[in-house]
């Protein structure tokens, strides 16, 4: 029993530094320029517990609708999922967000091409929740073309896909040099991309106060939740779990006590 317990004790010392280690040892590795020191912000959806902040996630769909848009796409998402359960416009009177008055409004803000199904010739129509973001551009040519010879990549996932994640998004937004609009610190050097924002360039429906700053996050919150938009089901159910799992430990626990409790072991 003793050597049992002692290895039990082991195990759970090194899980605990392995743990507690991969939380602090993380040194923030992001970054080009080396005289840019990258701003960490202390997102809500970060950590066990994170969900994301739906008034934030709603002004930054504003934020791409009216100034990301006309060069990013959105292409892995549907108008529909901002309805769905976790999305910036949810709403529990619409279950199926087809419904959700927010969503068929936002749909049919964007024109989509499409064929006639009776005359079997290209035309264009408003969005249903049903589709996709457009694509911008005709093709990768044209999109780089129309940019200073780069395409602007898709933004689906680009929250996840840089080193950083969601704070590398955030810095690219706030890091333009104030005399060249080109000149971007977090990025290390010139980019295709002109600095996207100004101060006061949307105005929000919340009227809260559009700085760049506050822009940068908002869009972040929003590019966040289109990158992982089940994260917050993912970590309800595994709390759930490590309750439950707590719980069936304990349980067991108490057994094992009562079957052995008469025998000296
Ligand atoms: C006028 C077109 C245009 C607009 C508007 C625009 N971008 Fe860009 N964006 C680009 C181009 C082009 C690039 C590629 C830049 C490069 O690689 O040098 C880019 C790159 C980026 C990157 C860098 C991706 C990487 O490689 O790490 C991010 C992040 C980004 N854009 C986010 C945004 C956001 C968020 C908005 C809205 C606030 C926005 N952009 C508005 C054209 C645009």
């Amino acid at each position: 029993m003793k050597t049992v317990m002692k290895k039990t004790l082991l195990i759970a010392a090194t899980s605990l530094a392995a743990i507690t280690g991969v939380g602090l040892g993380v040194a923030y590795a992001a970054g080009g320029s080396s005289d840019y020191e990258m701003k960490h912000v202390h997102w809500h959806f970060n950590g066990p517990f994170g969900t994301y902040d739906r008034a934030a996630m709603q002004r930054g769909y504003q934020v791409y609708r009216e100034v990301c848009s006309s060069c990013h796409q959105l292409k892995f998402l549907s108008f529909r999922h901002l309805g769905d359960k976790g999305g910036p416009y949810y709403d529990e009177a619409y279950p199926n967000p087809n419904d959700n008055p927010y969503v068929k409004a936002f749909a049919a803000d964007w024109t989509i091409q499409d064929i006639d199904l009776d005359t079997g010739d290209a035309i264009e129509r408003p969005g249903i929740p049903a589709d996709r973001f457009p694509a911008i551009y005709d093709n990768a040519a044209a999109a780089a073309a129309s940019n200073n010879g780069k395409a602007p990549p898709d933004l689906s996932v680009m929250a996840k896909a840089r080193t950083g994640g969601a704070d590398w998004l955030y810095n690219i937004l706030i890091s333009y040099d104030k005399d060249d609009v080109f000149y971007n610190k977090a990025y290390g050097g010139q980019m295709a991309m002109a600095a996207p924002l100004s101060d006061g360039m949307v105005e929000y429906a919340d009227g809260t106060e559009a700085t760049v700053d506050q822009m940068a996050k908002d869009v972040t919150e929003f590019l966040a939740w289109s990158a992982d938009p089940k994260m917050e089901v993912r970590k309800q159910t595994g709390t759930a779990t490590m309750i439950y799992l707590l719980i069936l430990a304990i349980l067991a626990y108490i057994s094992y006590k009562r079957v052995w409790r008469n025998v000296e072991h």
